[in-house]
C-alpha cells in the first residue's frame, strides 16, 4: 500500500474529503459592522476544492463575544442570512464548510461592548500585554468576572451560535477553545481565579468549555461538532503551569463526546540543529482522542505535513499562513510547485480585494 500523505483522501465521519490540507481559521477583519460581506464569497470559494474542509475565521456568537474590529458574527437574522451566499459558493465547489464559533472574553475593550460595559471573563484581572500581538494596538480593558449563575447564558449563546450556522448551510462547528479567548481563560491557570465549580482544579477550569461542547453537541449532533485547542500557547502572557495535563484531560474528555474533530495547535516552533522545527507535542493527545479525527497546525509546510500523515501523528493538517497566500494550495502540494510568499501587512487591513482575493493561482 503507498504511504499516505496530504494528498491522500479521507473519510471524517460522514464527510468524505479528497485530501488532508485544511484551511485553517483565519481572521481578516474585512465584515464591516459584524456582518459577513459579499467579498468573502470569491475569498472562501478561491480556497475551495471538491472534497477540500475549510475552516471560516472566528465568528462571534453574540454581542458581548466581539474584541476586533470588523469580524463577522453569527447571532442576528442578517449574519446568518450574510453568511448564506457564501456557505452556498464553497459548498457548489464541492467544499466542506466549518463556521469557528468565537467569544473573545477578556481580549476585548469596552468600545466593543454592548453599552460600553466592561467585557466579560473567568477573572476581573486584566490582560498584561498592551497590545494584541501583529493585530493592532488596542489597549484592554479589565475585564468583569462572570457570577456562577450568568455562565448558562453564555453557554446557551454558543449553543444558538451553533444552530444559526447549520441554518445558514454550515456542515459543522467548531468551537474555539484555543489562543486563550472566553473558554481559554476559563481552562488556563495563569488567568483563572474563580472559586467556585468552574475554577481551581483541572477539571473545574475545563467545565465551562466542556459545557460548551455537551450544549452544542446536543443541538446539532456530536458529527457536527469540531474543537479547536493551543494548550500549548502563550499568548499575551496566559500560559497554562501544566500544559500537557490540560491537553491530556481535554482529549480524553472530548473522546467521551464522539465529537467529529479535535484541532490543535502546536506549540511555537523552536531551532533545533540550526532549523526551525515544529515541536509535536500533541502525541500524547493523539493516543487518547481516538473516537475523532485529529487536526494539527501551526508552522507545517508539505514536507512537515507529509511527514505527520505519513507517521500517523495526524489525520489532517489545518494550513494558515500558506493558505492565506496560496488559494490553489492544494494544487502547488500536489504539483510541488513554488509558493507565494504572504504579506503580513495586509492580514488584518479592511480593504476587500488587497491581500484579500488578489494572491495569484498557477497558470494552468
Ligand atoms: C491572519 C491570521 C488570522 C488568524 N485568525 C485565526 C482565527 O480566527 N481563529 C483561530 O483559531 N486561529 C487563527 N489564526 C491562527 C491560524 O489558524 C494558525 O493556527 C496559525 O496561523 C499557525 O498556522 P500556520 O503556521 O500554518 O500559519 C490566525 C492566524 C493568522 C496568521
Amino acid at each position: 500500500m503507498e504511504p499516505k500523505h496530504l494528498l491522500t483522501p479521507y473519510k471524517m465521519g460522514k464527510f468524505d474529503l479528497s485530501h488532508r490540507v485544511v484551511l485553517a481559521p483565519l481572521t481578516r477583519q474585512r465584515s464591516y459592522g459584524n456582518v459577513p460581506q459579499p467579498h468573502a464569497i470569491l475569498y472562501y470559494s478561491q480556497r475551495t476544492t471538491p472534497g477540500g474542509l475549510l475552516i471560516s475565521e472566528a465568528t462571534g456568537i453574540s454581542d458581548t463575544a466581539q474584541g476586533f474590529p470588523d469580524t463577522p458574527g453569527i447571532w442576528t437574522k442578517e449574519q446568518v442570512e450574510a453568511w448564506k451566499p457564501i456557505v452556498k459558493a464553497v459548498h457548489d465547489k464541492g467544499g466542506v464548510f466549518f463556521c469557528q464559533l468565537w467569544h473573545v472574553g477578556r481580549v476585548s475593550n469596552n468600545g466593543f461592548q454592548p453599552n460600553g460595559e466592561p467585557p466579560i471573563s473567568s477573572t476581573d484581572k486584566p490582560i498584561i500585554s498592551k497590545t494584541r500581538e501583529e493585530v493592532d494596538i488596542t489597549e484592554f480593558s479589565p475585564p468583569r468576572r462572570l457570577k456562577t449563575n450568568e455562565i448558562p447564558h453564555i453557554i446557551n449563546d454558543f449553543r444558538l451560535a451553533a444552530k444559526n450556522a447549520i441554518e445558514a448551510g454550515f456542515d459543522g462547528v467548531e468551537i474555539h477553545g484555543g489562543n486563550t479567548y472566553l473558554i481559554g481563560q476559563f481552562m488556563k491557570d495563569s488567568v483563572n481565579d474563580r472559586d467556585d465549580e468552574y475554577g481551581g482544579s483541572l477539571e473545574n477550569r475545563c467545565r465551562f468549555g466542556l459545557e460548551v461542547v455537551e450544549a452544542i453537541v446536543k443541538e446539532i449532533g456530536a458529527e457536527r461538532v469540531g474543537v479547536r485547542l493551543s494548550p500549548f500557547l502563550d499568548l499575551m502572557d496566559e500560559p497554562d503551569s501544566n500544559p500537557n495535563a490540560l491537553g491530556l484531560y481535554m482529549a480524553e474528555s472530548l473522546n467521551k463526546y464522539n465529537i467529529l474533530y479535535l484541532h490543535v495547535i502546536e506549540p511555537r516552533m523552536v531551532l533545533m540543529e540550526g532549523k526551525l522545527q515544529i515541536p509535536h507535542a500533541v502525541f500524547p493527545m493523539r493516543k487518547v482522542f481516538i473516537n475523532g479525527a485529529l487536526i494539527v497546525a501551526g508552522g507545517y509546510d508539505k514536507d512537515e505535513g507529509d511527514k505527520v500523515i505519513r507517521e500517523g501523528y495526524a489525520d489532517l493538517v489545518a494550513f494558515g499562513r500558506l493558505f492565506l497566500a496560496n488559494p490553489d494550495l492544494p494544487k502547488r502540494f500536489e504539483v510541488n510547485a513554488m509558493l507565494s510568499k504572504y504579506d503580513r501587512k495586509t492580514f488584518y487591513i479592511s480593504d476587500p480585494v488587497l491581500g484579500y482575493t488578489d494572491y495569484p493561482f498557477l497558470l494552468n
